[in-house]
C-alpha cells in the first residue's frame, strides 16, 4: 500500500521504516529540511538499536523516501499517518499546535479518497477535531465534494525507545479506533502482516487506551517505589518483594523496578496530560495525582540522601554514570541523570559525567563547567562519590577493584539498583541502592 508518514521523530521514523520493511511504499515528510537531508543519506538522527540497518535495507529496496514537500508525495497515498510531537505545555496539557497545522496542511493538498491515521498521542476528542480541520481545509481549497471520502482512525503507538523497531514488528496488540468501518478495514490491511491481537474500537476509546496504558505503567512504577521506600525503613529488599509480586500472573513481573522514578518523553507528559484531561471533564483522578507526586518525591529523596550522606556536596567531586532517561537510548528528556547532575552542580559539587550515548545531548543542557569523561572509569577518577542513574550494561562490566583504587572515597549511590547484585560492599565499597533496606531505623 501507499503510505505518507508526517513527522520523523522516533515514532514516525520507526513506524515509517517498519511499514516499508513490511513491503509498503512509504513517503516520510518532515518540515526540518536538515533532518530530511540526513535521512536521505541513510543517517538516523538519534540512537535506536536496529533502525539504521533497517533504514538502509528499505532504502536499497526503494521503498522509502524523505521530503519536506507534502504536496509532492500525497498523490496516490491511501493512508496519511500523523506522528508529530504533542509536547506538554506548562499546564500539563498537550500542545496540539503542530498536529493541527499538519491537519490543515493535509486538507489543503489532499485531492483523493484517503484515510487519515493519527499516531501522535492526543487528548480524547482530538481526532474528531483533526478530521474536521482536514475537511475544512479541503472545502477552502474548493474540494467540498471529496470531504465525505476522507475519514480518520486513531492508531496509538506503544513503542519503547531502545526497542522501538522490534516493538513495531511484534507489538502486544494493535488498537484501531474509528467510526468508519471502511477506514478501519484499510488500516487493518496496512497492518496485515503484523501478528497481534486487534482491539477494534471507537476514536475516543483508542485515544484513552494510549493514556491509560502509560498511566497504568507509571502507576506500577510509583507503586513499587513506595514499596521501596518502605522496604528501606523496615529492612526489606524491594527486588525480592517485586519478584514475589511478579510471579502472580495477575500482577506480572514488568515495570516493578524501583529507582529514581520514571522519566523520558512519554510517561511524565502523558500522565500529566491524563490528569489534566480528567480535570477538564470535571473529574479529579486522585490516583494519578499521587503517581506524579510519588515520582517527583522519588528523585528528591534520592538527591537529599546523597547530599546528607556526603555531609554536603560543595567542593566534593561527584561522578555521574548515566544521563539518558534509560538505557539503549540517547534521549535525555525528563532524565533523572540530567536533573540530578544539574542539581549537584547547582549545589556546588565538582561534577564529572559519562554516558555511552547521551553525551552530545547532555552537553547542550549541562553547564560548561561540568566535565565530560571519555569512559565510565575516567569519570570516577578521584571522586568522593559515584552516582549511577541509567542502567547501561557496560557499568556492570568495569573492573570494580580498579574503580575502588581510582575513587577518592569508594561510595556508590545507585538510583537504579543496577549494581545491587554485585555485592560491592564485599569489595570495600559503601553501596546505597533504592529500597534495599539500607536506611532501616535501628
Ligand atoms: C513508554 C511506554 O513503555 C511505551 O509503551 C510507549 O509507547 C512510550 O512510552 C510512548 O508513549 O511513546 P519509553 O518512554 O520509551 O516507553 O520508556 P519505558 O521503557 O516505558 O520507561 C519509562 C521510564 O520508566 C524510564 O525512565 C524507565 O527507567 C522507568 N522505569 C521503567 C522504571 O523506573 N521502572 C521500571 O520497572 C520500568
Amino acid at each position: 500500500m501507499n503510505l505518507v508518514m508526517i513527522g520523523t521523530g522516533y515514532v514516525g521514523l520507526t513506524t515509517g521504516v517498519g511499514f516499508a520493511t513490511l513491503g509498503h511504499q512509504v513517503a516520510c515528510v518532515d518540515i526540518d529540511a536538515g533532518k530530511v537531508a540526513r535521512l536521505d543519506r541513510g543517517e538516523v538522527p538519534f540512537y535506536e538499536p536496529g533502525l539504521q540497518e533497517a533504514l538502509k535495507h528499505v532504502q536499497e529496496k526503494g521503498r522509502i523516501l524523505f521530503t519536506s514537500d507534502l504536496k509532492s508525495v500525497i498523490g496516490g497515498a491511501e493512508v496519511v499517518m500523523i506522528a508529530v510531537g504533542t509536547p506538554p505545555k506548562s499546564s500539563g496539557e498537550a500542545d496540539l499546535t503542530a498536529l493541527f497545522a499538519v491537519a490543515d496542511q493535509i486538507g489543503s493538498v489532499l485531492d483523493h479518497e484517503a484515510v487519515i491515521a493519527t499516531k501522535s498521542t492526543v487528548p480524547v476528542g482530538t481526532n474528531r477535531i483533526v478530521l474536521a480541520r482536514v475537511r475544512e481545509a479541503m472545502r477552502a481549497a474548493g474540494r467540498e465534494e471529496l470531504t465525505s471520502l476522507i475519514n480518520i482512525v486513531s492508531i496509538p503507538e506503544f513503542l519503547r525507545e531502545g526497542s522501538a523497531f522490534e516493538d513495531f514488528l511484534q507489538p502486544d496488540r494493535l488498537v484501531i479506533g474509528s467510526d468508519d468501518r471502511v477506514a478501519a478495514q484499510i488500516t487493518e490491511r496496512l497492518h496485515r502482516d503484523i501478528i497481534a491481537p486487534r482491539v477494534m474500537t471507537s476514536l475516543e476509546s483508542a485515544e484513552l487506551i494510549k493514556y491509560a496504558a502509560n498511566a497504568f505503567l507509571a502507576t506500577k512504577i510509583s507503586f513499587i517505589n513506595e514499596i521501596a521506600n518502605l522496604a528501606d525503613r523496615v529492612g526489606a529488599d524491594v527486588r525480592h518483594v517485586a519478584e514475589g509480586l511478579g510471579h502472580d500472573h495477575r500482577i506480572g513481573p514488568h515495570f516493578l523496578k524501583a529507582g529514581v522514578g520514571y522519566g523520558g518523553s512519554c510517561f511524565p507528559k502523558d500522565v500529566s496530560a491524563l490528569e489534566q484531561i480528567s480535570g477538564a471533564h470535571g473529574y479529579a483522578f486522585k490516583l494519578l495525582s499521587a503517581v506524579i507526586e510519588v515520582n517527583n518525591r522519588q528523585r528528591e529523596m534520592f538527591f537529599k540522601r546523597l547530599v546528607e550522606e556526603l555531609g554536603g556536596v560543595r567542593g566534593r567531586r561527584v561522578a555521574v554514570w548515566g544521563l539518558a532517561f534509560k538505557a539503549q537510548t540517547d534521549d535525555i528528556r525528563e532524565s533523572a541523570g540530567i536533573e540530578i547532575a544539574q542539581r549537584l552542580h547547582a549545589t556546588g559539587a565538582e561534577l564529572c559525567v559519562y554516558d555511552p550515548q547521551a553525551m552530545n545531548n547532555a552537553r547542550a543542557v549541562l553547564s560548561p563547567h561540568v566535565e565530560f569523561a571519555p569512559t565510565a572509569m575516567d569519570a570516577a577518577e578521584g571522586a568522593d562519590a559515584l552516582v549511577v542513574l541509567t542502567e547501561w550494561p557496560e557499568f556492570r562490566e568495569v573492573s570494580f577493584s580498579t574503580l575502588h583504587d581510582r575513587m577518592l572515597e569508594p561510595r556508590i549511590f545507585d538510583g537504579r539498583n543496577h549494581l545491587a547484585d554485585l555485592h560491592l560492599e564485599n569489595q570495600g565499597f559503601i553501596y546505597r541502592g533504592v529500597g534495599l533496606g539500607s536506611y532501616a531505623s535501628a
